[in-house]
């Protein structure tokens, strides 16, 4: 179920109370309960209408608005004040914080200070409300970026297929970045045609707003939105970090979990995607020169401890003859293995020539049950139930 933030607002001026009013019927998860042009009458549109959030702009008439925070504040203690004024001096800001406003937000507004200052209100009132919410109000957001060892490790098999399974729980919003900007193949995986891309967005990045971002994604029908790489090989230039950086955090701020499919060229969109995300799964495989990478990678990333200590390693493919032993693998690497999928070509092949996910394709496959045991155990729940590096766990998945 959407958890969606009910707002009301006050601004006399038209001149900003237009830009903000678009701005939040742009937001997904916020719905405008109430516009109000007169101070005056918006304690009585409060009652009626009792909002989750009230947004109060202060500067047609700072002594007013600030009369009607005050009254607000007592008589609807449990609904949060967010102040908006285009002075952001410590004084106008203490004065509005003082009479009982909750968030100050200095205008123009931007989009992404407004998306924070919900998401803390929204935090305030449901402590605890855990991040079962699609939208940008959410209570918490997962960035899971996925890396590979070597070219064809499984990064993209894994990527699309947990954001797909993810994607099943209705109280979660997912989205999958392509980040392979040459040559990505997730929207090939989800046979999908889009109409939008990366490159339209870094394009527009000047006028992005949430309508357009979220235009910008291609719906799956598991429920997993996808920004494609760009279509146009030459365009992968056109995306530069800064673009990155905006589109991970409005998007962050809109998805209770974002997946990041990167390139295997470690390169600054790649690493800026690494440095944003809360987790970074390394898929290898169990022999020679992904394990050999794997080392290299950790070593590198380990160097930045903000990086190191968010990689968890993933096996793909494990149980094929030629492996290399899984002790042997964990002692090289130095770290344990986060968690295994199996080798199930039969299935991963068919299902990535089909361009159906597993759990559309072969639900009950041994991969797939290894996808949504990974799922669990990153949202928290399901670490005790499938580890991940006992020897030949993964051989109970039938
Ligand atoms: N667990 C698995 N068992 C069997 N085959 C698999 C498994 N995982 C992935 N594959 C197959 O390996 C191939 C490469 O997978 P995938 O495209 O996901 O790798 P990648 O790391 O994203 O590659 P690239 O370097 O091109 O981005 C695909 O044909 C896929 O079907
Ligand atoms: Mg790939």
């Amino acid at each position: 179920m959407r958890d969606v933030q009910r707002i009301a607002i006050v601004d006399p001026s038209d001149a900003t109370r237009e830009p903000l009013r678009n701005m939040l019927l742009g937001v997904e998860s916020v719905w405008l309960e109430a516009e109000c042009s007169r101070y005056e009458f918006f304690l009585d549109v409060i009652r009626q209408s009792q909002p989750d959030v009230v947004v109060v702009a202060l500067d047609a008439d700072h002594a007013k608005a600030l009369q009607l925070i005050a009254q607000l504040a007592q008589e609807c203690p449990h609904t949060p004040i967010l102040a908006v004024s285009g002075r952001g001096d410590g004084q106008s800001i203490l004065q509005a914080l003082r009479s009982g406003a909750k968030e100050f937000l200095t205008s123009p507004v931007v989009l992404e200070e407004l998306l924070t200052a919900l998401q803390r209100l929204h935090r305030a009132r449901a402590p605890g409300s855990g991040s079962g919410v699609n939208g940008a109000v959410k209570a918490d957001s997962l960035v899971i970026a996925v890396a590979g060892a070597r070219g064809g490790v499984g990064s993209t098999s894994v990527a699309v297929n947990l954001g797909c399974t993810l994607a099943q729980n209705p109280q979660y919003g997912v989205a999958l970045i392509d980040l392979d900007l040459a040559l990505g193949d997730a929207d090939v995986a989800l046979d999908l045609m889009p109409d939008y891309t990366l490159a339209d967005v870094a394009l527009n990045i000047e006028r992005l707003d949430m309508t357009f971002l979220r235009r910008s994604l291609c719906k799956h029908s598991s429920g997993l939105s996808l920004l494609p790489h760009p279509v146009q090989m030459e365009d992968a230039a056109l995306i530069r970090e800064e673009h990155l950086q905006r589109v991970i955090g409005l998007l962050r701020a809109s998805y209770t979990h974002l997946i990041l499919d990167l390139s295997k060229g470690f390169n600054p969109t790649d690493v800026t995607a690494l440095r944003m995300a809360d987790v970074i799964l390394l898929v290898s495989q169990l022999e020679l020169t992904s394990l050999r990478n794997t080392v290299r990678v950790l070593l590198t990333l380990g160097a930045d401890p903000a990086l190191g200590e968010k990689v968890k390693v993933v096996l793909n493919r494990v149980g094929s003859d030629a492996d290399i032993g899984l002790k042997k693998a964990e002692d090289t690497i130095g770290k344990p293995i986060f968690w295994q999928v199996p080798n199930d070509a039969r299935s991963m092949i068919e299902s990535r020539n089909a361009g159906v996910p597993l759990l559309q394709h072969a639900p009950r496959s041994k991969s797939q049950q290894s996808v949504a045991g990974l799922a669990q155990a990153l949202c928290g729940k399901g670490e005790a139930a499938a580890p991940a590096a006992k020897k030949g766990r993964f051989f109970s998945f039938k």
